[in-house]
């Protein structure tokens, strides 16, 4: 371990020479040199080999080497260029990948392996991952690997990469209760959610302010509680397309129906699902958390979250349950006491974490800002999720994450500056 890390530091001090290295997230082994390789935008190709018993392709995989080729090679202006570049470097023709277990049509989950080893070199360009999901994570490295001459010929460096997630939860989590965020602003977040290396998209559906998702058990709920039902809700159809645009990502969607607070909106479509607040001796007209004295919240909840763990096929589902009193737990000896008990706070409890996630509460943010609130410091809790821990230099993550903002620009992402200063590419911007 001290040897391998010596090699990474090292690598930290002299990897950022060029144009090549400014990968985010950074890996967790990486060998490059100044030797280069030219790819022709004409004819470079992605190939893959899956063990699968039905030889029948490979969606995740086919779809993504659609969406790499136009993220490296979609502007018209390659064409001119390309023939006027060096002529004496080696072509990479293709990138074979090779994937190991069978399975294209699986969701990704908690236990899915990312794990990948990236080569390029004098005999191969070649991506080797046990499954789907590690070629796409990486593919996304492929991707951030190439760069491209002011003559406009694209280039590659002879590399080594070995590669894993330091967790296996890497979440970003969006609030569509707050504010409504219309479906092709979800499934942009996707996108760079992708580039970010991201697997988790935490649905914060519902909230007190709107109930924006469609139940077929009980349409008064999205009816009654939804900003608009015409407009401002997501359909069975809209969830369905979600699920599977993440899959195609490598991303799991895990919805949140935060419970028992945070649910005046539910209030609206189900009648007595809501406490009673008193004044006195008198009902106040106000409604508080949900009312758990009553069978029939009992009966309304099991119907419904019924519904929503036959809508979301991913194993786990967020109840909620924030915004607890945790200092009036601190302050009370028994509770204390108990926590010692069970062994609750500091260093056995580290080894528990799964990951993280980035939380991006809509209180004010809806799509007029999401995206440059958003990115890139979003990515700062996506490196820290998974980089090595030794990945914490400030000014070699300053420069990378600055190179990144502008590769976001490129692929469409309005991130906002880190700092003063420009990209090379922000003309195609405009
Ligand atoms: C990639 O190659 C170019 C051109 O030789 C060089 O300037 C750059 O430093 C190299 N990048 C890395 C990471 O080795
Ligand atoms: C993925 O990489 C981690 C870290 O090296 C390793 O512990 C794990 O066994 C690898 N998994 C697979 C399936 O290669
Ligand atoms: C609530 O359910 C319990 C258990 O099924 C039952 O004993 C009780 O009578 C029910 N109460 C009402 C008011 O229906």
């Amino acid at each position: 371990m001290a040897g391998s890390r010596l090699w990474l530091s090292l690598l930290l001090a002299a990897a950022f020479a060029g144009p090549a290295t400014a990968l985010w997230p950074w890996p967790q082994y990486i060998q490059t040199s100044d030797w280069h390789y030219t790819i022709s935008p004409h004819s470079f190709q992605f190939k893959y080999h899956v063990r699968s018993a039905a030889q029948s392709g490979c969606s995740v995989l086919d779809e993504a080497f659609q969406r790499y080729r136009d993220l490296l090679f979609g502007s018209e202006s390659w064409q001119r260029a390309a023939l006027t570049g060096e002529q004496q470097t080696l072509e990479k023709q293709s990138l074979v990948i090779l994937v190991v277990t069978p399975g294209c049509e699986q969701l990704p989950s908690l236990e899915s392996v990312e794990n990948y080893t990236l080569t390029i070199n004098n005999e191969q360009c070649f991506l080797l991952s046990e499954t789907v999901w590690g070629a796409l994570r990486g593919l996304e490295t492929f991707s951030q690997l190439v760069w491209r001459s002011p003559e406009g010929t694209f280039f590659i460096n002879k590399t080594e990469i070995e590669d894993f997630p330091r967790f296996p939860h890497r979440g970003l989590l969006l609030d569509t209760s707050r504010h409504y965020l219309p479906l092709p602003t979800i499934l942009d977040t996707l996108d760079a959610m992708a580039y970010n290396k991201f697997n988790v998209f935490h649905w914060h559906l519902v909230d007190d302010p709107s109930f924006p998702y469609e139940s077929f058990a009980f349409p008064e709920l999205t009816r009654k509680g939804s900003y608009n039902p015409a407009t401002h809700i997501y359909t069975a159809q809209d969830v369905k397309e979600v699920i599977e645009y993440a899959r195609l990502r490598g991303i799991r969607v895990l919805a949140e129906f935060d419970t028992p607070g945070h649910t005046l909106s539910w209030g609206q479509g189900v009648s007595g699902l809501l406490t009673p607040c008193y004044s006195g001796s008198q009902p106040s007209g106000t409604f508080g958390p949900v009312n758990p004295i009553l069978n029939s919240t009992y009966e309304f909840m099991n119907t419904f979250f019924l519904e929503v763990s036959s809508v979301f096929p991913d194993f786990y589902l967020h109840l909620g349950g924030d915004e607890v009193d945790f200092a009036c737990w601190k302050s009370n000896p028994d509770v204390q006491a108990f926590m010692k008990k069970k062994g609750f706070g500091s260093p056995e409890q580290k080894a528990l974490v799964i990951g993280g996630e980035a939380c991006m509460w809509g209180e004010y943010v809806d799509s007029t800002n999401l995206v440059p609130r958003l990115w890139p410091r979003a990515g700062a809790v996506a490196e820290r999720l998974w980089s090595n821990k030794v990945v914490t230099d400030p000014d070699f993550a300053f420069k990378r994450l600055a190179h990144f903002r502008c590769e976001l620009l490129r692929r469409g992402v309005q991130a906002q500056p880190l700092s003063v200063g420009y990209c090379e590419q922000e003309f195609e911007q405009i």
